[in-house]
């Protein structure tokens, strides 16, 4: 009985250690404290302050009377309104504001963004509309409204105030996105839409724990995988092969660690 004791004994106090070894990896790296950005308030990863942002994603400037937001390597700089605790950035892209104030037809096409190393960024809250080319004679679903006015570029646009996503489309038409405004006062279509750009940046919880908990930097690889970057430490590939950690249940957890991990390790001492 005594050996088979000590050997679950052996293998708990393993787990303990290496959780609170992976614990004590402490928090975000040294060099990407939070920052302060004048009236967005203190912010973080995934944003930075510096060029080439090490500490983010995106970079900020804050020096600017206007803070800026540079959404990709060499991009366009935007006026950034505000950015929210759930990691929304709303931003001035000048063009757009020009295009839906004036009622333009160039206003209909998606926007072009940048994808995060967590997946594209996402549009919050938008509007979606059909754009169908002006050869279709009758739209399907009849509670749909129409905006003709770009019938002279042989496109009419087909939207509903509730928003509905449809599930299939004539083949004339393809579907597009925008910025919705929360707080419509009128509904006519260029109302619903808003000027200001909200983008969701997501961040996924393995970047999330990669930079808060283990004080490295989450980037893709060149195959488009995460790899958590630690300065003194190197590369730390464990973060997309341990499937033990994505275990919630912490009971759970433990015989993961047992019956996955610790065979492995065997194996590699054996
Ligand atoms: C931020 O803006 C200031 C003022 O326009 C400029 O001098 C500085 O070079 C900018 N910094 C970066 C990192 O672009
Ligand atoms: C951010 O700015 C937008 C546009 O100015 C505004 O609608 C929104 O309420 C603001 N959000 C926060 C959290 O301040
Ligand atoms: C529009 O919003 C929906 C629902 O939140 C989201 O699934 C979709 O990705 C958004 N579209 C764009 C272009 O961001
Ligand atoms: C929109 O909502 C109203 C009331 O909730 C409903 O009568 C109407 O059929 C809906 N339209 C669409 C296109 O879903
Ligand atoms: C619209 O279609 C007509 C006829 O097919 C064509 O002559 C015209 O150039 C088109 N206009 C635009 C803006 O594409
Ligand atoms: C806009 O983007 C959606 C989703 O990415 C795509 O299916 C659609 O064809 C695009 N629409 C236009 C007009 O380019
Ligand atoms: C980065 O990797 C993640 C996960 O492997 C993937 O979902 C994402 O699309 C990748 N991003 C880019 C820009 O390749």
């Amino acid at each position: 009985m005594a050996p088979a004791y000590s050997l679950v004994f052996f293998l708990l106090s393993n787990i303990v250690i290496l959780h609170s070894a992976e614990e004590e990896w402490g928090q975000h790296p040294k060099e990407c404290s939070p920052f302060d950005c004048g009236k967005l308030g203190k912010l973080s990863f995934p944003f930075s302050n510096t060029t080439p942002p090490i500490c983010g994603w995106y970079t900020i400037n804050c020096s600017e009377a206007v803070q800026k937001v540079q959404l990709e390597k060499s991009g366009k700089w935007y006026a950034v309104e505000n950015i929210s605790q759930a990691n929304i950035v709303t931003i001035r892209d000048e063009v757009f504001h020009k295009r839906l104030k004036s009622h333009d037809c160039e206003t209909f096409n998606n926007l072009t963004l940048p994808r995060s190393p967590s997946g594209p960024l996402k549009i919050t809250p938008n509007l979606t509309m059909y754009r169908c080319d002006s050869s279709l004679k009758r739209f399907p679903h009849t509670d749909f409204r129409n905006y003709k006015g770009c019938n002279h570029y042989n496109f009419s646009i087909y939207y509903s105030i509730n928003d509905s996503l449809l599930l299939t489309l004539p083949p004339q038409c393809s579907i597009i996105q925008l910025p919705k405004n929360p707080y419509p006062i009128h509904t006519d279509l260029f109302s619903l839409l808003a000027a200001d750009i909200s983008l969701e940046v997501f961040v996924h919880p393995d970047c999330h724990r990669c930079h808060f908990k283990k004080g490295g930097h989450c980037h893709n690889n060149t195959k488009g995988e995460f790899q958590c970057h630690h300065p003194t430490r190197g590369i730390d590939m464990e973060i997309d092969t341990n499937i033990c950690r994505q275990v919630s249940n912490n009971y759970i957890k433990i015989l993961c660690f047992i019956f996955i991990i610790f065979p492995s390790l065997q194996l590699l001492i054996l």
